[in-house]
């Protein structure tokens, strides 16, 4: 199925971004966080915004019924930020559920509906332990076929990796290397949950074990130390502690006008310049597991639509849940041959000074996972990247990024090209 050559009916560019931090907030409410990132992308369009000219809110959550007992939380967000009573739509897609807000915040533009809309992405994770958190997301999976049969997430990704390293000779070191580096961009990240190098990890849990009189870990570098069974635990093998995100409270906000009017707010505007959603059977029904059809597809067609490839693209924030979601996706993405990606990560090629910088926002496994903020979080990430407001983790001269966002194990992705003009 080729779906090529689609245009949007009108331009659309972002002229604001902001998030809330990303972490565990005990206390704080999914709505005290979107307020937060609502806050921050208020400050960030340069020539101001008056919040009353915003028509209407696209906002991605997964599942405060379940996370929060608190459904319908669309309207909710929508008056916690004085936007009632405009509409106000909460988009569901497991952890593509922010990135499929942005589309139809995107879509409801283009159609000329609206000018101006709210994107944004929500959930709030850690008020759950960590086994009902773990069924919540399992709910991500078919509940027919999958989950009787004992999948979890890590479970889903495990199986990937395992087909991942049969087919092509990766081993559970390439999947570290992919955790070592996206520590390494968190650290630069002041929203990041862990914001920490494992390097510093490793200090601080030798510095705490030393004070309290217990015997000193002898770790000698980060392999050693992610090799070792106690700092490192198997989660399913082979994906263990540090190669899975974590559980995350978070939420970020996206502004988004028709592009004739992105002047009048913004000295630096996003354009969106492509856009592409597909869908999935479930895991358990796939001919391979090795790559996501539906990412492929999404690219595919976003590619089309800007008139780019991938070798176009200098920044990219892409769907990393797990280590090995991270190397599949640069080659779901085009930026590797199938089979190449797992030796793209071992020598550095993503890295943020590597010629293909990947997740430089730290990724889903630094930075956080609070799965319906991911999406729009990720768009956050390539908002600074392009407007040169990245800091210390600066990709110089970037004016292309791409964000990849997945819903369960690949039954819907979406892929935005943005680009600063
Ligand atoms: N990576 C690195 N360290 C992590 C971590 C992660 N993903 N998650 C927790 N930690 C650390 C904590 O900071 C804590 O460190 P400390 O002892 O130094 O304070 C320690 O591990 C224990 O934390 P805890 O919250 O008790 O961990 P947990 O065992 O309850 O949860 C996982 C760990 C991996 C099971 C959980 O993070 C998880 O389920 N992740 C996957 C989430 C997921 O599937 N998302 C959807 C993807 S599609």
């Amino acid at each position: 199925m080729t779906m090529t050559n689609r245009r949007l009916g009108r331009g659309v560019a972002i002229v604001g971004a902001g998030m809330s931090r990303f972490g565990a907030f005990p206390g704080q409410a999914t709505r005290d966080l979107f307020v937060e990132a609502f806050q921050e992308m208020r400050a960030s369009v340069d020539k101001g915004l008056d919040p009353r000219d915003i028509e209407a809110l696209y906002v991605g959550n997964y599942s405060s019924d379940l996370f929060e007992n608190q459904g319908h939380t669309a309207p909710i967000m929508a008056d916690w930020v004085g936007l009632a009573p405009r509409p106000a739509t909460r988009i569901e897609d497991a952890c593509a559920s922010s990135g499929v807000a942005l589309r139809q915040g995107i879509l409801a533009i283009a159609s000329g509906l609206y000018d101006i809309v709210l994107v944004g992405g929500i959930e709030k994770m850690t008020d759950l332990p960590t086994e009902r958190v773990t069924d919540t997301l399992a709910t991500a999976g078919d509940a027919m076929y999958e989950i009787p049969a004992g999948f979890t997430f890590p479970g889903f990704y495990a199986a990937m990796a395992t087909a991942y390293m049969a087919r092509y000779g990766a081993t559970a070191e390439t999947f570290m290397q992919v955790g070592l580096k996206n520590h390494d961009n968190g650290a630069l990240n002041d929203k990041a949950q862990f914001g920490a190098r494992i390097a510093d990890i490793m200090a601080s849990k030798k510095a705490r074990a030393e004070k309290k009189g217990w015997p000193v870990p002898a770790w000698s570098d980060e392999m050693e130390f992610l090799h070792d069974d106690r700092a490192n635990p198997v989660i399913a093998w082979p994906m263990r502690l540090f190669d899975c995100s974590p559980i995350s409270d978070g939420a970020a906000a996206l502004l988004l006008v028709g592009e004739e009017l992105a002047p009048s707010f913004s000295d630096v505007p996003l354009h969106i310049i492509g856009s592409g959603q597909a869908s999935d059977v479930a895991l358990h029904d796939r001919p391979e597991l090795t790559a996501l059809r539906a990412a492929r597809l999404a690219a595919q067609q976003a590619y089309d639509m800007a008139g780019l490839t991938p070798a176009d693209i200098q920044v990219a924030e892409v769907h990393d849940c797990f280590t090995v979601a991270e190397v599949i996706a640069t080659e779901d993405l085009g930026f590797f041959e199938p089979g190449e990606g797992w030796h793209a990560a071992e020598e550095g090629r993503t890295a943020l000074t590597g010629p293909r910088p990947v997740n430089t926002s730290g990724g889903l496994k630094s930075k956080g996972h609070p799965v319906g903020a991911s999406g729009a979080g990720q768009v956050v990430e390539i908002w600074k990247q392009l407007r040169g407001q990245a800091g210390e983790r600066q990709v110089p001269g970037a004016t292309r990024g791409l964000s990849h966002n997945v819903g369960g194990t690949g039954q819907t992705c979406v892929v935005h090209l943005f680009e600063r003009r």
